[in-house]
C-alpha cells in the first residue's frame, strides 16, 4: 500500500525550481486531434459484437405509484429482447462523491419523465418502439406541487451566524432588503449520457460518461450487489459534465443488470430529451438579501436567506451562500436555507453548486448598495475585504482580490462608466457593471502512478477529463518534475485499474490528481538522485539530462529498468488552519435596446487570481467557458416547466437556450494574477472551473442597470422582463 501523504503544511515551491519550462505553458491538448478528427471513443462509440440495445422507459405521471408494468404488451413485438424493471435498477442518479448506490424510491414516481424501466432490443429502433408501447399502470396522486412557492419546505439545518445580525442591521444607517429569482438550469453537456456494458463471467466492464470513476464504481458495485472488485469502468474521453456526470446514473445500472440478464452486451444511450428530463439539474432559488452599513460603505450586517429545491427523499440542498459567508465580512452575519419538496426532475451540482446563482443575488445587491451610498461598486468591495473567513476565522491562505478589484478597473476603463442611462447610442443605452467572484477551492484524495523509462515518462491515474485539460497538465507537471519534453510522456486515464483519484468536480481534479502526479514524480526523483549520488535539492533533470554530484547523466544511461513510483495526497491540518478559495473581478459592459428590451453583452474581462496557473490555454478555456455561463445565466438560461403537471417544457438544446456564438462578446479577456497558494495543496494551486462563473452574470446585470436602469429580480434577464423593468425603472 502506498503511504498517503497528508497536506499538513505548507510544501516547497519545487516547480517553480525545475527549470524544465513546461508547467503553466499554453500547450495544446495532447488529446485534441483526436477528438476533432473523430478518434476518441465516447462511451456510445464503441459497440461490442451481439451487443444488444436498451431505451429508458420514463414515468408519465408527476407524483404517484406504479401499479403495475405489463410486459406482455410487448414481450412479443420483434426484436424484443426483455424488461427490466424492479427495486435494484435505479431511478434517481447518485450525488456526487456518494460512493454507494443512490436511495431509491420503491414503486413512487417523483417527477414526470423519471426513468422506470429498460427495454432491450436487437436494434435501438425496436427498443425505443416498445418503450413507448410498454403498458404502465399508475395511481396518480392528486395535486401535484410543481411550484416550489407552494410546496411543503422545511429547514435545511440550523441557520449559520456570526455576531449579531438583526442588531447590526437595526443600527445600520442604510439599509437593503431584496429578493431575487434564478431560474432552474441544466448542464446541458454535449455528449448525452450513455453506458455500455459487458460481463465476463461475473467481472463487469462498464463504459460510461462519467466524472469521477473511483466513487462511481462503488456506486455501481453497491447498486448491483457485487463487490467493487468485480467492476472496472472506462471513460477515458467525456464530452463535458459540468456536475451531470458526477454519479452513476440510470444508463449505467440499467445497462448492467440487462446485459448480466441477457448474457450479452447492452447498450443505452439517453437522447437529448432524456439528458433534459432525467439527468439532475440545478435548482431554482428564492434569495433574500438584507445588507446593512454605515454611510461610508462599511458594511455591518449581511443576511442570504435562501430556498432551494429537491423531489422527497433527496438530501441534496444546493449551498447558494456559500461565496456570502466569507466574501465580505461584516458584524452581523446570517444565513438560512429551506427545501422545497416539489414534483420536477430532481436538483444536484451544476458548475459551482452554490456560487453559481448565490453570487447571482449577492453581487446584484452589493451593486444596489454601492448605488444607495453612492460609492463606486468597485470600491465598496475594496472597504469591505476581510484578511479571514468571517465565519470561521480561518485566514486565507492566498487571497489577491484585491488586486484582482484595481488590476481590473484599470484596464477595463472603469473610470470612463457614465451615471445610468448617461451613455446612448442611436436606440442602444449602454453600460458598464462589475462584480466579485469567488469560489472555495478543495483538496480530495488522489492516487497516481508515474512510470519512467529510458524512453519517456507515462502516468496512470483514473481521474477523467472532461474537456477540462487533465491529459495535458498530468503530462505537463510529469515533463516538468522528470525533466523531460511534453512528447516523451503519455498520459492514461479513466480507468479504475489505474490509482484512484479525486475524479472531475468542484474544481478540484488538478489540484488533486496534480498533486498525487507531482509526488509520484517527486519519488522517482528521489532515486535518480540516490543514483547521481547527491541530494534531492542539488539534482536538476532538464531536456532528458540528470545534473549533481558534478556529473551530467542521461536519463537514458541513468535508468535502465523502469522506475514506477505510485503516490497518495489527501487534505489535512493545513485545510483546517487556513481557508482557501479562488478570487477574482468581473467586468462587462452591454448595451441594451430601448424599445425591445434586448440585451447584448459587448465585452467582458475576469481579472483572477487562481494559485499557480498549470496551462495558461486550457486554465484561460475553462475561465472564459465560466463567463460565457455566467452570461447564459444572467440572460437566456431557463428549464421551463408546464406550472400544472411539471412537465419540463424546454427539453432539447433549440429550446434551452445555452449562449450561441453571436451571444458571446468578441472581446472576453480573461487575466490570471501571478499567484501561490501553499497552504492548499503541495502544487500550489487552486480550482479553476468554477471560478469563471461564479459572479459573472452579476456583472453583466449590473450593467444592465447603469445603462438603462432596469433591475431585473427574475433571471434570466429575458428581453420582456428588461423592458418590464425599464418602466418601473426610478430614474
Ligand atoms: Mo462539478 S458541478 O462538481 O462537476
Amino acid at each position: 500500500m502506498t503511504k498517503t501523504f497528508r497536506m499538513d503544511e505548507a510544501q516547497p515551491r519545487l516547480l517553480d525550481e525545475t527549470g524544465q519550462g513546461i508547467v503553466g505553458a499554453p500547450l495544446d491538448r495532447p488529446e485534441g486531434p483526436k477528438k476533432v478528427s473523430g478518434r476518441a471513443a465516447y462511451a456510445a462509440d464503441g459497440l461490442p459484437p451481439h451487443a444488444a440495445h436498451g431505451v429508458l422507459v420514463r414515468a408519465t405521471i408527476s407524483q404517484g405509484r406504479i401499479t403495475s408494468i405489463d410486459e406482455s404488451s410487448v414481450s412479443g413485438m420483434p426484436g424484443v429482447l426483455g424488461v427490466f424493471h424492479g427495486p435494484t435498477m435505479i431511478r434517481n442518479p447518485a450525488q456526487g462523491m456518494a460512493g454507494a448506490a443512490p436511495v431509491q424510491p420503491d414503486d413512487e414516481v417523483h417527477y414526470h419523465g423519471q426513468p422506470i424501466a429498460l427495454v432491450v432490443a436487437e436494434s435501438f429502433e425496436a427498443a425505443r418502439d416498445a418503450a413507448q408501447r410498454l403498458t404502465v399502470n399508475y395511481e396518480a396522486e392528486d395535486g401535484v406541487i410543481t411550484d416550489p412557492a407552494r410546496s411543503e419546505t422545511h429547514e435545511q439545518g440550523d441557520p449559520e451566524t456570526a455576531g449579531d445580525f438583526e442588531a447590526a442591521f437595526a443600527a445600520s444607517e442604510v439599509t437593503l432588503d431584496r429578493t431575487y429569482t434564478t431560474a432552474p438550469h441544466a448542464a446541458a453537456a454535449m455528449e448525452p449520457h450513455a453506458a455500455v456494458a459487458e460481463w465476463d463471467g461475473d467481472a463487469l466492464t462498464l463504459r460510461g460518461a462519467l466524472q469521477m470513476l473511483r466513487f462511481n464504481k462503488k456506486e455501481l458495485a453497491d447498486s448491483l450487489g457485487i463487490d467493487a472488485e468485480q467492476v472496472r469502468i472506462l471513460s477515458p474521453y467525456i464530452g463535458g459534465g459540468f456536475g451531470s456526470k458526477l454519479g452513476i446514473g440510470p444508463e449505467a445500472v440499467a445497462a448492467a443488470l440487462a446485459a448480466r440478464e441477457l448474457g450479452r452486451p447492452v447498450r443505452v444511450v439517453m437522447t437529448r430529451q432524456n439528458v433534459f428530463d432525467s439527468v439532475l439539474r440545478r435548482t431554482e432559488t428564492s434569495q433574500r438579501l438584507r445588507l446593512g452599513a454605515d454611510k461610508d460603505g462599511r458594511l455591518r450586517a449581511l443576511s442570504h436567506d435562501d430556498r432551494v429545491s429537491n423531489i422527497r427523499d433527496e438530501g441534496f440542498a444546493e449551498p447558494v451562500s456559500q461565496a456570502s459567508q466569507f466574501l465580505y465580512g461584516a458584524e452581523g452575519l446570517s444565513f438560512t436555507q429551506t427545501l422545497a419538496r416539489i414534483s420536477r426532475t430532481p436538483t444536484g451540482s451544476v458548475r459551482a453548486p452554490g456560487e453559481a446563482v448565490g453570487m447571482l443575488a449577492l453581487e446584484q445587491a452589493m451593486d444596489e448598495l454601492a448605488e444607495e451610498l453612492g460609492i463606486c461598486p468597485v470600491e465598496l468591495r475594496l472597504k469591505n475585504l476581510p484578511d479571514k473567513n468571517p465565519m470561521t476565522d480561518q485566514p486565507f491562505s492566498a487571497t489577491r482580490l484585491a488586486d484582482c478589484l484595481r488590476d481590473g478597473a484599470e484596464q477595463f476603463g472603469w473610470a470612463d462608466r457614465k451615471p445610468m442611462g448617461e451613455r446612448r447610442e442611436g436606440d442602444w443605452y449602454v453600460g458598464m457593471g462589475m462584480a466579485s467572484a469567488a469560489r472555495s477551492n478543495m483538496l480530495i484524495k488522489s492516487a497516481a502512478r508515474v512510470r519512467l523509462t529510458g524512453e519517456g515518462a507515462v502516468v496512470e491515474t483514473d481521474m477523467t477529463d472532461i474537456g477540462t485539460g487533465s491529459y495535458a497538465i498530468l503530462g505537463q507537471i510529469t515533463a516538468e518534475m522528470l525533466g523531460l519534453p511534453i512528447a516523451q510522456v503519455e498520459v492514461r486515464l479513466g480507468d479504475t485499474s489505474f490509482p484512484g483519484a479525486s475524479g472531475s468536480g468542484g474544481s478540484f481534479g488538478a489540484n488533486s490528481a496534480g498533486s498525487a502526479t507531482f509526488l509520484a514524480a517527486k519519488a522517482i526523483r528521489q532515486t535518480l538522485a540516490g543514483r547521481m549520488g547527491c541530494s534531492l535539492s542539488e539534482l536538476t533533470l532538464q531536456d532528458g539530462i540528470a545534473r549533481g554530484g558534478n556529473r551530467e547523466v542521461p536519463l537514458s544511461e541513468l535508468v535502465d529498468a523502469e522506475l514506477v513510483e505510485e503516490a497518495s495526497v489527501e487534505a489535512g491540518g493545513t485545510s483546517e488552519s487556513h481557508f482557501s478559495s479562488g478570487f477574482g473581478a468581473h467586468f462587462a459592459e452591454v448595451a441594451v435596446h430601448a424599445y425591445t428590451g434586448e440585451v447584448r453583452v459587448r465585452r467582458m474581462l475576469g481579472v483572477m487570481a487562481m494559485g499557480r496557473i498549470l496551462n495558461e490555454k486550457t486554465a484561460r478555456s475553462q475561465a472564459i467557458g465560466g463567463m460565457i455561463w455566467g452570461l447564459g445565466s444572467a440572460l437566456t438560461e431557463e428549464l421551463s416547466h408546464d406550472p400544472r403537471t411539471g412537465h419540463l417544457a424546454t427539453r432539447d438544446l433549440a429550446n434551452y437556450h445555452v449562449p450561441a456564438h453571436a451571444d458571446v462578446p468578441g472581446e472576453l479577456k480573461v487575466v490570471f494574477l501571478e499567484e501561490r497558494d501553499d497552504m492548499a495543496n503541495p502544487i500550489q494551486t487552486k480550482g479553476i472551473g468554477e471560478l469563471g462563473i461564479s459572479g459573472a452574470g452579476a456583472a453583466i446585470l449590473n450593467a444592465v442597470r447603469n445603462a438603462c436602469g432596469a433591475r431585473v429580480y427574475d433571471m434570466p434577464a429575458t428581453p420582456d422582463r428588461v423592458i418590464a423593468a425599464m418602466d418601473a425603472a426610478d430614474f
